[in-house]
This record gives structure tokens, sequence and C-alpha cells, in this order.
């Protein structure tokens, strides 16, 4: 089979990684792709929202399987775009995409569906925002409606912040037309977790459980980013929590999309709040998480392309989905001063102690192939993921890995999966 994979972050270095596992693919294009992923990849350089030039090539090219892994041109519709096309393509179309798109939609979802969530409003109007605010309780969490690169969630201590967040949201438009629509939510408190899922409409399967590390400095501080780092599994996420979230979240969540004619295929990222009444929606990703991907999809030992055939197909319930009996734990190498401002270009030593390693990985996000060698290209640079028989080793290798880069102006956190001492 011939895979086009869309996107270029660490994300989609993982995924072109277990489809090059796969026995049923014979070449993997990336459009656009990065550095790392040109390795095992033919890179083809055509942007993730450049719909008519993915469908042509994907027709030229006589594609078999697009694999579609980034947020913006799922919700934009590219699915749909290339199934018109009679093309295959692994992702949810636009009218499912929405679940992530827009969290005015997905709280509504939840709200009509029973899904435990924390209790909100949604706003058209600031000044209706602000009137309501003056009712609340603090903290309270204001979120942008649509997509904006996982920065538009402002958690606000009290009256005076909130209202310059509506202000920032609604009337400055920092994040563009996503806050148009104002979500305010109940502040929860607990501890959060990933669980990714494959969908075929009807049947939902679970991977195992990842946590990130979304604030850019150790212990929780400085700015929301993409990510910083993931541990898997989250020893939190115990089997009574799973047997709430099978009860109460997932398959609930994929028969309201059922019901509401969104029929849902493709991965749903459920992004859940561990609060002490029990587990709490925070969010829905319609993709892989980024940089969950970089810790679940080396420890599945299923072949990827016969799991998102099996989705697109509506034959998931045939799959026994498994994963490695160990742990993994993936270090973000970012580049100083991300997530605001930072400077590229800088060569990256030291990659190839990774080659030939099967449980020490490097995923590219960032980079850039040049005359001078791989060069920084973003603010997450890589994904240095290891595993080991248990979190613990699993955390000592990656951080070990991590330093067998080195480039100028390289950032990482220290304490990735440090919460794993507390238990
Ligand atoms: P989201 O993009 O909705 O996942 O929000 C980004 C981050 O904001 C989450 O990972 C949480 O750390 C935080 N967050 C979102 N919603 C809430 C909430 N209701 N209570 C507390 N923290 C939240
Ligand atoms: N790591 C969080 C996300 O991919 O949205």
């Amino acid at each position: 089979m011939k895979i086009l994979i869309v996107g270029s972050g660490g994300r989609e270095h993982a995924i072109a990684a277990s489809a090059a596992k796969s026995k049923k693919v014979s070449k993997i294009y990336c459009a656009p792709g990065n550095a790392g992923i040109g390795q095992i990849a033919e890179c083809v350089p055509i942007g993730p929202m450049e719909f008519d030039k993915i469908r042509a090539f994907a027709k030229e090219k006589e594609i078999d399987l697009t694999i579609v892994g980034m947020d913006d041109p799922l919700v934009g519709g590219l699915v749909d775009e290339l199934e018109k096309e009679g093309l295959r393509v692994f992702g949810p179309r636009k009218n499912a995409a929405i679940l992530e798109g827009s969290k005015a939609f997905s709280k509504n979802l939840m709200k009509k569906y029973h899904i435990p969530t924390a209790s909100y409003e949604t706003f058209d109007c600031a000044e209706d925002a602000i009137n309501y605010l003056e009712r609340v309780e603090f903290p309270i969490v204001l979120k942008a409606d649509g997509l904006a690169l996982g920065k538009g969630v402002l958690i606000c201590e009290d009256l005076k912040e909130a209202k310059d967040g509506v202000k920032t949201i609604m009337q400055d438009k920092q994040f563009g037309d996503a806050g148009s629509r104002l979500v305010i939510e109940e502040f929860l408190t607990g501890r959060e977790v990933s669980v990714l899922s494959y969908v075929d409409g009807r049947t939902i399967k679970t991977m195992t459980s990842a946590q990130d590390h979304k604030r850019a400095e150790d212990g929780d501080m400085g700015l929301n980013t993409g990510g910083m780092g993931t541990f898997s599994p989250s020893p939190f996420y115990t089997k009574e929590v799973d047997e709430f979230c099978k009860k109460y979240i997932y398959q609930a969540t994929v028969d309201a999309m059922a019901a509401e004619g969104r029929e849902f295929k493709g991965i749903i990222f459920f992004g859940l709040m561990l609060t002490d009444k029990g587990p709490r929606v925070l969010e829905y990703n319609a993709r892989f998480g980024d940089p969950e991907a970089q810790v679940v999809l080396p420890r599945m030992k299923n072949d990827i392309i016969e799991v998102m055939e099996a989705c697109i197909d509506g034959r998931l319930d045939e799959i026994d989905l498994q994963f490695e009996d160990n742990a993994a734990v993936c270090v973000v190498l970012a580049s100083k001063g991300y997530p605001v401002k930072y400077e590229k270009g800088f060569v990256i030593n030291g990659l190839e102690k990774f080659e030939g390693q099967d449980s020490y990985f490097c995923f590219h996000a960032g980079t850039k192939m040049t005359e001078k060698g791989i060069v920084t290209n973003g603010g997450r640079v890589l994904g240095v993921t290891a595993k080991g028989k248990d979190l613990k080793e699993a955390r000592k290798h990656a951080y070990e890995a991590a330093e067998w880069v080195t480039f100028e102006n390289k950032y990482m956190r220290h304490d990735i999966g440090k919460a794993i001492d507390e238990i």
C-alpha cells in the first residue's frame, strides 16, 4: 500500500514510524513532513491546508490510504474533500471533527447526553459574558470556542483577570475567529490523563493511557505549550477509573455523535480530569495527541494500518488492540523561548545515536534538512522517547537519551514523569 500522512510534527513522525513497521505498507509519503520523517518517507512540499494540492497528489500517486494527523485540516474538511474523489482516508469528516473544532459544540453534546464534564455557559457577546462573571466563583476557566493551537484556554483567579480574559478572547481576538464564541467553565482540580481511542463510527477501542505536561517550565509553571513531554501508562488511570469512563464517557460519546448524525471515524482523544467526584471530560480532540502519540504508538503491538483500515470499514470490533506491558517516557527538546519567541536554524548533533535502537526513539517535530545538515526549525524540535520495564526506568533512559542530542538554545523540562514518584 501507498500511504500519505498529512502533518509535520512529532506526532506525524510517530505515525510514520508505526506505518513503516506495517507489512502492508510499501511506500510512505508525508505532506509536508520534516527532516526525521524524511528518513522513512518521501516528504512533499504541500501544506496541510492545501486541499487541492493534496487531492491532486493523492490521485496522481494512487495513494491507498491518507492519514490526517493534524486538527486544522480535519476541522476544515480535508477528509470529505478526499472522499469525494473516492480516496480512502483515516480521520473524521468535517461534521464529526467539530467535536474538537468547537468547544461549545462538545460541551452542548456532553450536556445533552449526560457525559460528565465541568458545568459551563456559552456566550456570543462579551457584555453578557462579563455580566455572568459577576455572579460566579473563582477560579474560573475561559475557553475560546475554536481551534487556538492549544492556547485558547485561560484560567482566571479573580474577576479582573476574567474580564481581561474576555476582552483578550472576544474583543481583541487574540485567537482570531476562534474567540467569536466563548465557553466559561467551572474550574476542576485533579490529575489529568489523556486517553486516545480508535473509533469506527460505532465501536470504540481505547489505547493505553498517557499524561502530558502542558506548561513550559518545571513544576508546571510558565505558559501553556503544545506539550513538553509525556509518559505512558498513567498509574493514576486505575481499573476503577477505566470502568467509570467505559460506562459513562467513551461509548456514550461515540453513540451521541452517531445519534446527532455525525458518525465519528478516526481517533477520539479524551482529555480527562480525575476529580474527587470521578473522571470528567476536559476536552475532546479528533486526532492523536502530540506528544501522546510518541509514547503510546511505540507501545502498540498491532499493525497500525490494519487498525486504521478496520476503523474505515466499520469492523473495529474484530481487532484485539494490544499494548506492551512496559512504559515509555517522551521528553520534548524545544528551542529556548518556546512558546513565545525563539530562534531557528541551529545545527542538531548526535541524532545518529538513535539509529538501530529499538527502545529509544527520536521523533522530529521542528526540524529541517539543509546543506549544513539537520537544523532546528520550530519551537518543539524533537521528542526523545525511551521505553523501560516500568516508568522509572523509562524516565531514566529518556533523560539519558535527551543528552545524546545537542543544539544551540536546547531547552527541556527536567521533571517529565516526576509525578510517578508520588505513588
Ligand atoms: P483544553 O485545551 O480544554 O484541554 O485546556 C487546556 C488545559 O487547561 C487543560 O489541559 C487543563 O490543564 C486546563 N483546563 C481546561 N479546562 C479546565 C477546567 N475546567 N478546570 C481546570 N483546568 C482546566
Ligand atoms: N498534547 C495535547 C494535544 O495534543 O492536544
